[in-house]
């Protein structure tokens, strides 16, 4: 099936660096939220993004024109009448994504894929929520959404051949790269970087300093951030969360470290309480 018309639901992060790059590559895209405030917050950081991209000379405003003219917006998800793909960027709440997936049902076509940007839910669960779970596809980007060329796509159990290939043609189309990802909580790369974030957990409950392990990561293995300051910029208590069902699916060898545990029970979340793994109050 070709694709040409994109609905994406949700305009927060995630939702309006989805619409820009679908925009940008040339398809017809129609972006919702709840809220029109939201779209227009959206929006306007779409314009803010293709402004960055015309100063440095990467498009011509008259593209960057053209871009933005291609999305249109709603507060209804029932303009994905005559989607051919829609990709819900809603927050990381399982009953509010099965939810949309329900209601998605009996508003989009038979044959449209429905793909969820999810970062760790599983896919299979939100398919099943829905009377045709063979259509249903996790496309998770990574932020910021115009910059990352990974893009991993993961079929749930039920995921046809036709919805894998179609989804990952349009992430080619879109000039990122899919990375296929089995539907195991936190696919590839959520679970790898908590598995290295919490390995430097133990490393500075072994009496390393976090600027030491941070250094080691970014020089030696040429990782532009290292696992603590990343801890710190995503916040203990999300990182937490995430180990936490890491360790429900894959049992003791991602079971959150014991000072992940005491830094959230203190406060210490990171930048945005002022002091984690550093010292935040300063900058
Ligand atoms: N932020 C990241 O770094 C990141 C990276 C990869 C994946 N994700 C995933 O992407 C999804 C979205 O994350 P985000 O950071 O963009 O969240 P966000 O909070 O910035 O945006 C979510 C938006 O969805 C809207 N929304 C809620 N219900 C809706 C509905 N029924 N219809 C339309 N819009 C609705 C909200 O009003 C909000 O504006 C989550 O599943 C998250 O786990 C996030």
């Amino acid at each position: 099936m070709a694709i040409k018309k994109v609905f994406v639901i949700g305009a927060g992060t995630m939702g309006n660096g989805i619409a820009q790059v679908s925009a940008q590559a040339g398809y017809d895209v129609t972006m919702s939220d709840i809220k029109d405030e939201f779209i227009q917050k959206g929006m306007a950081a779409i314009e803010k993004s293709l402004d960055r991209m015309v100063k440095k000379e990467i498009i011509q405003e008259s593209e960057k024109t053209a871009i933005v003219a291609r999305i249109k917006t709603t507060t209804d998800n029932k303009d994905a009448k005559d989607a051919d793909m829609v990709i819900e960027a809603a927050p990381e709440i399982l009953d509010l994504k099965k939810n949309i997936f329900k209601q998605l049902d009996g508003i989009c076509r038979p044959d449209a894929i429905l793909a969820t940007n999810t970062s760790s839910l599983p896919i299979g669960e939100i398919a099943a929520a829905t009377a045709k779970p063979e259509r249903v596809i996790g496309i998770h980007f990574m932020n910021p959404v115009p910059v990352m060329k990974g893009v991993e796509v993961i079929p749930a159990r039920q995921t046809s051949a036709e919805t894998l290939e179609a989804s990952k043609e349009y992430v080619k189309k879109i000039g990122k790269e899919p990375c296929e990802a089995r539907d195991y909580a936190g696919f590839i790369v959520s679970r790898l970087v908590d598995a290295l974030m919490n390995e430097a957990f133990w490393c500075v409950m072994d009496g390393n300093k976090p600027e030491e392990v941070d250094k080691a990561v970014k020089l030696c293995l040429n990782h532009p951030m290292g696992p603590l300051e990343l801890c710190d910029l995503a916040g203990a208590d999300v990182v937490l969360h995430g180990l936490e069902t890491m360790y429900e699916e894959f049992g003791e060898r991602l079971m959150p470290a014991p000072l992940l545990k005491n830094m959230v029970r203190s406060g210490d979340l990171g930048r945005k309480t002022g002091r984690g793994f550093y010292d935040h109050t300063q900058k």
